[in-house]
Order: structure tokens, then C-alpha cells, then sequence
């Protein structure tokens, strides 16, 4: 089964061509960073119209890539939510036109559950059940993928996301958007032990995260410093920042397998690139049973091969129970759509 799946949840324009769920023909991603850098986020209705402006350039490339063309495809799967409505009205709209155009089926595709799909590309070894972590700009979940397209949320952010708490210590520390790679580097040669940052595990044995506190945390501790006319090292207060969230995201993960007993740990989404962050899961998955993968950087920030995927999946499970692929005219983007919800 040949797969077109486009992406437009966000501040990536992405198209890429998925044969069977795992093999990526072509995957083009084009970046709307720099227009939003200058604004120091994503400006939505500037990522609405910069999506409309690519998205055919993007897909024609995907398909030139891939080696292909729009005949050769069997259907085409499309992000529909979670993301900034105006940007996944512009991939459900060029999807739905484009499958009406062909006749071919139309898969509707959750990001996040790109996000899980994302690490079976590159792991062929990889099969359900596992526990995966999604840690992005806009979702931080514990999810017990069940099967390929069964999904269970066991814990998630009750505020923000872990990304976006590095993206706004990022700027109160006057690095570009988006902040993550950037406090990553910098924390490289910062000491973690040099600030204490307040742990936030919540209730004992919840799943659960909080990621505002530590954003308070940060500024107190900066506006302390300047009162007292001391100066602050950004490494240090950049690596102290990630020990903080880091030593709750790796805690509550072992909680979670320990408790629950799977054999393999996912770690997916834009955060999973984080340097630090595998370090610290390598060392804590050591001296366990059980092992723990990532998609590689470009698979963990946003992209349309996971998209692809997901939806590989998606239609193998509707074709098995007998249903027919389809093309609902009137499928829609939802903003705030849940893993494992159907609208
Ligand atoms: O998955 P993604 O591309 O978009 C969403 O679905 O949200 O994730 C983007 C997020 C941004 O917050 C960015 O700062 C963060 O991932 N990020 C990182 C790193 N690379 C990207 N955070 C920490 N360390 C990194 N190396
Ligand atoms: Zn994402």
C-alpha cells in the first residue's frame, strides 16, 4: 500500500510518500522557523497562509522524490488535529481535493499518533504493546500503544508542555525560536547540579507532569540575581532547567514500565532529540529489562513519513474489520482532538 500523507499541524509543511507503513519513499519538509523566529512563536495566521502558499510545491516535491506519480498512489492520509486550526484546514482541504480528484481513499490521521508511529519506521523490531512518551511544543503523554492503532493515555501534562517550557526559558535567556535545540546546546557546558529547580512529581504514583512551575521558577531565581547585582551563567541555569524537568520526565516513564511491566519504551516527539534527555533514559533503561528507542531527530520533530505511517495503520485495522476506505467529504480539522478520539 502507497501512501501520501501531508502535514500541516503546526510551522511544518510536510509531504512524504510511505510504502507499506514502514518504508519512506520521499519525505519534504519545508520549515516556516525562520519566518516565525521573528516573532518569537508561531503566529498562526501567518502559518495558515505560508501553508497554503507551499503546500503544492511541497507535495509535487514528495512525489518527484518518491519516484511516483498521483496514479500510483492507494490512498492519501492527512493530520487533522491536534494543531492551530487555519494551519490543518490547509493539509484537510489540498488532502480532500486531491483524493476527490484521484477517487482514492482519504485517511484522517491524529498527529500525536504520528508522533508514537514515527519510531516503528526506522525500528522494524519494534511491536506493540510498548510504552511511549510524547514530548513536543504542544503534548507531553504517557501512552500504552495496546496495538497499532489502539491507544491508551496513562498520564499527561496538567499545564503546559514540556517544549513549550523550553521554549519560554529559551527566551527569557534571549535564544531564538523554537528554544529547545538551542537550551540543549547550551546546557552542554553548564553545570546541572550549579541551580536547584523544584521537581514537580504531583501526587505519588500519578502519571501525571506539571511544567508551569519551573517556568516561574526561572524568572524568580533571574530577577533574584539582577536585585542582587549577580551575575548569571545562561549554561548553568540552561543545564539546572533540564535537570529539573528531565529527572521527573525519566522518573515517572520508569514508574510507569516498572508498574505496568512492557519490555520496550518509546520516546517520540520534537523534545526526544534532546541530548540530555537521552542520556538520561539510556542510564535509567541500563539497568533494566527492557529497551527504549527513538526516531532519529528529523523523524522526532514534525514530519509527514509519521503521518504515513499512523495511517498505514489506521487503514490495515479498517481493512481487516471488513470496512472500506473512504473519503468523507466532510471531514474536518480538530484543534483540540484527543489520541485514541474519534469525531
Ligand atoms: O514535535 P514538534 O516538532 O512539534 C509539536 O508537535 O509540538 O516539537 C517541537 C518542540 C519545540 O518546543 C522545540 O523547542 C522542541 O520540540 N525541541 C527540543 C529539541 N529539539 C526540538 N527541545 C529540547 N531539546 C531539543 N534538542
Ligand atoms: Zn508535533
Amino acid at each position: 500500500m502507497r501512501l501520501l500523507a501531508i502535514e500541516t499541524s503546526c510551522d511544518e509543511t510536510s509531504a512524504a510518500v510511505v510504502d507499506q507503513g514502514r518504508t519512506v519513499r520521499s519525505s519534504v519538509i519545508y520549515s516556516q522557523i525562520p519566518i516565525h523566529e521573528l516573532y518569537g512563536g508561531v503566529v498562526p495566521e501567518i502559518a495558515s497562509r505560508n501553508h497554503l502558499d507551499k503546500i503544492a510545491q511541497v507535495v509535487d516535491q514528495a512525489l518527484l522524490e518518491a519516484n511516483t506519480t498521483l496514479q500510483d498512489l492507494d490512498a492519501i492520509a492527512v493530520t487533522y488535529g491536534p494543531g492551530l486550526v487555519g494551519a490543518l484546514l490547509v493539509g484537510v482541504n489540498y488532502a480532500k481535493g486531491l483524493a476527490y480528484a484521484l477517487n482514492k481513499p482519504l485517511i484522517p490521521v491524529n498527529h500525536i499518533e504520528g508522533h508514537i508511529c514515527a519510531s516503528l519506521i526506522e525500528h522494524p523490531d519494534l511491536k506493540p504493546p510498548f510504552l511511549c512518551l510524547v514530548v513536543s511544543g504542544g503534548h507531553s503523554h504517557l501512552v500504552v500503544v495496546e496495538d497499532y492503532t489502539a491507544f491508551k493515555v496513562i498520564g499527561q501534562t496538567r499545564d503546559d508542555a514540556i517544549g513549550e517550557a523550553y521554549d519560554k526559558v529559551a527566551r527569557t535567556l534571549g535564544l531564538p525560536y523554537p528554544g529547545g535545540p538551542h537550551v540543549d546546546k547550551l546546557a552542554q557546558s553548564g553545570n546541572g547540579a550549579a541551580i536547584h529547580f523544584t521537581r514537580t512529581y504531583l501526587e505519588k504514583d500519578t502519571y501525571d507532569f506539571s511544567f508551569s512551575g519551573i517556568k516561574s521558577g526561572v524568572l524568580n531565581y533571574l530577577n533574584q540575581q539582577r536585585l542582587k547585582g549577580l551575575e548569571v551563567n545562561p549554561a548553568d541555569l540552561a543545564a539546572s532547567f533540564q535537570e529539573a524537568v528531565l529527572e521527573v520526565l525519566v522518573a515517572k516513564s520508569m514508574l510507569a514500565l516498572d508498574d505496568l511491566g512492557y519490555t520496550s519504551l518509546v520516546v517520540a516527539g520534537g523534545v526526544a532529540s534532546n541530548s540530555r534527555l537521552r542520556a538520561l533514559f539510556n542510564q535509567a533503561m541500563a539497568t533494566r529489562e527492557a529497551k527504549v528507542y527513538y526516531p532519529s531527530p528529523v523523524l522526532c520533530t514534525d514530519n509527514a513519513a509519521m503521518i504515513g505511517t499512523a495511517g498505514y495503520f489506521k487503514a490495515q485495522d479498517l481493512l481487516a474489520r471488513g470496512e472500506d476506505l473512504g473519503l468523507d467529504m466532510a471531514l474536518n480539522a480538530y484543534p483540540a482532538l484527543r489520541i485514541g478520539e474519534k469525531p
